[in-house]
């Protein structure tokens, strides 16, 4: 029906005879001439229909936004003044000869340029909102990651195998969706959290390398980075160790920013411990485009009079440490106070802070509400460690460790986007050698960090028993501008080591045979060495586009409470289906 994108036409097509198809972006009279903006996938191109032609004007004069046009004639040079720097095509114009009104439309919902539309009227017409030249490119970034992912993972020997959809529960740690069965009235499939068991038995089955580019299913808590249903570019070998795996995803990572986005990634990512990340960062997925840092210094406060900073300096399973802000001296009472309920949503119970008028006067050069209580030694100290210098602002956090890291890290990145102390690029790590195991205070019980399959950092399963919390996993993730991007592990290949890791996350031997029995029977048969990784897809090409949300790299995301507004998913089933399903639903109770 057509010879060319509206989009590519420019100054080459002067003369030239063309036919475009697209939609009306916006219709305007100018005293006896009509201009349409026609838009297509690759752009927009300023079509011109002069009053010659009666028919052909009338025409015109009918056609509304959103209505599908075919239109041929010539393009030609703008006229003097009616450039359009801002439209690649913005030099020329198509004077039309022939219009064709497709399909008319009726008066959208919103329009498509206005960037005060709520998010549901654009999911409920999410047709229309992916008509918006900004999603036409994320769309086409992101089949252009899965593209070059695919291609580069095949020409590097890994083989696209599917993994059922309908199966068990997998051990990722968020609740299942499930699915009921009909032929087994009473049982249940689950979707895939991930393929993470289906990877380690294909390995176990002699596939050597695997990818699979998979929608994983979990039913947690959703937030801007995450969303009930995601895809996973996931990935497994054998016979390779951590720095083999490491060192190829890296050369992927660098391959698809230099193809998809023609950026130089440095050669070779940094690598950081995570006990480093939680002590500089107070993360584990650090964003290095800020060079804010908080520095322990529990060490100096043992003794001080004020509790609030000796309580947790003196508790092993405590820290006081302090965030420098540069310039943070001009910060208000006001903007203090928001601080201070910004990190009390991560549990501080408050946020001391010294404004240094002038370091070189000690003391006497600081202001702050808990000067009182610090020994003059102590405030050298910190104004030494944190590097401080006139004009800035120093914030304490003291508390159990974790409340200090999570109130901290979250207040590193929330001061540095205010100050925009942000600095613009793409700084990858790898964090590496985390603790096998976190202890659930409450349940009395281990958790694994990553999960039950990761191999720990030792061969012999009675130093694991011997010393579970100060063991080291072989996990390792990959972080880019503080989003994790992937996270993998080498896996555990023997038999013994996975049952012991089972039992010390108190899985019982039956409940491990009935919920693994598959995974640990494979280990008995000739399991190679094996390893992988899974990058989030969506949380990917949402970095690479500049989004805020992974919701808006996908083309029909659900809503923050997992429902699609477009669908109107999930609805409810006719009597016969759940009877089919040996479902009963209890009646809900009246109200009152
Ligand atoms: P993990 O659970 O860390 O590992 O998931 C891997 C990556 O998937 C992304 N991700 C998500 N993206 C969007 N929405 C979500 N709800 C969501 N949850 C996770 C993250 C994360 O880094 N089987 C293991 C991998 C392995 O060991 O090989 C796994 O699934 O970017
Ligand atoms: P208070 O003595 O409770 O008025 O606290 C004095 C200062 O210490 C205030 O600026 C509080 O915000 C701050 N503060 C209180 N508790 C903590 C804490 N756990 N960590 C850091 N600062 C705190």
């Amino acid at each position: 029906m057509r010879t060319h994108f509206c989009g590519e036409l420019n100054q080459q097509h002067i003369d030239q005879q063309i036919t475009v198809c697209g939609w009306v972006n916006r219709r305007r009279d100018h005293g006896g001439v009509i201009f349409v903006d026609l838009r297509d996938k690759k752009g927009m191109l300023q079509v011109v229909v002069d009053p010659d032609d009666a028919n052909m004007f009338a025409l015109a004069e009918s056609v509304r936004n959103e209505f599908v046009l075919k239109v041929t004639g010539k393009i030609r040079l703008r006229p003097e003044g009616t450039l359009n720097p801002d439209m690649p095509t913005g030099e020329v114009e198509l004077l039309a000869q022939e219009l064709q009104i497709l399909n008319s439309s009726e008066t959208p919902p919103f329009q498509l340029d206005d960037d005060d539309v709520h998010d549901d009227i654009r999911l409920r017409y999410r047709y229309m909102d992916l008509r918006r030249p900004e999603m036409q490119y994320r769309m086409q970034l992101r089949a252009k990651v899965t593209h070059f992912m695919r291609s580069w993972l095949e020409e590097n020997e890994f083989l696209d195998i599917e993994t059922p959809m309908l199966t068990r529960a997998t051990p990722e740690g968020a609740r299942d969706y499930l699915v009921p069965s009909r032929t087994h009235g009473g049982s249940f499939f689950a979707l895939p959290q991930s393929p993470q068991l289906f990877k380690q038995l294909l390995m176990m089955s002699g596939m050597d390398r695997y990818y699979q580019i998979v929608r994983c299913f979990r039913d947690e808590d959703l937030r801007a980075d995450r969303q009930p249903e995601f895809t996973q570019l996931d990935i497994e070998t054998s016979f390779m160790d951590e720095e083999g795996i490491m060192g190829m995803m890296e050369s992927m990572m660098r391959g698809l920013f230099k193809t998809v986005m023609s950026v130089d990634i440095e050669a070779e990512f940094l690598r950081m411990s995570y006990a480093e990340a939680m002590e500089r960062f107070g993360s584990d997925k650090p964003d290095l485009r800020i060079s804010l840092e908080l520095k322990t210094i529990s060490d100096l406060l043992a003794d001080v009079e004020f509790k609030v900073f000796s309580g947790p300096a003196n508790d092993t399973d405590g820290r006081v440490a302090a965030l420098l802000v540069p310039g943070g001296n001009s910060l208000s009472r006001k903007e203090i106070d928001g601080y201070t309920d910004f990190v009390g949503v991560y549990g501080a119970k408050g946020l001391a802070y010294i404004k240094c008028n002038d370091v070189s006067q000690g003391r006497d050069g600081l202001q702050s509400p808990i000067l009182k209580f610090l020994p003059d030694e102590a405030i050298t100290e910190i104004l030494a460690r944190t590097g401080a210098k006139t004009g800035d602002l120093i914030f304490f956090g003291a508390d159990k460790t974790n409340i200090v890291n999570e109130s901290l890290g979250a207040l590193r990145i929330k001061v540095a986007q205010d100050l925009d102390l942000v600095e613009s690029g793409w700084k990858f790590l790898w964090v590496v050698d985390f603790p096998m195991f976190e202890h659930d205070a409450r349940e009395n019980r281990w958790n694994a960090l990553h999960h039950p399959f990761t191999a720990p950092s030792t061969d012999d399963a009675d130093e694991l028993e011997a010393n579970p919390g100060g063991m080291l996993s072989r996990a390792y993730d990959m972080v880019l501008n503080g989003t994790e991007l992937g996270g993998g592990s080498i896996r555990i290949h023997k038999n013994d080591m996975q049952q012991r890791v089972l039992k010390l996350l108190g899985i019982d031997e039956q409940e491990a045979e009935d919920k693994f029995g598959f995974l640990l029977n494979a280990l008995r048969y000739g399991c190679p060495p094996h390893g992988g990784i899974a990058f989030g897809l969506d949380r990917m090409v949402m970095l690479m586009a500049g989004a805020s949300s992974i919701r808006d790299v996908m083309a029909f995301p659900k809503t923050q409470t997992a429902a699609c507004l477009l669908t109107s998913a999930p609805s409810t089933v006719s009597d016969k289906q759940l009877k089919e399903l040996s479902i009963r639903l209890r009646k809900p109770k009246a109200d009152g």
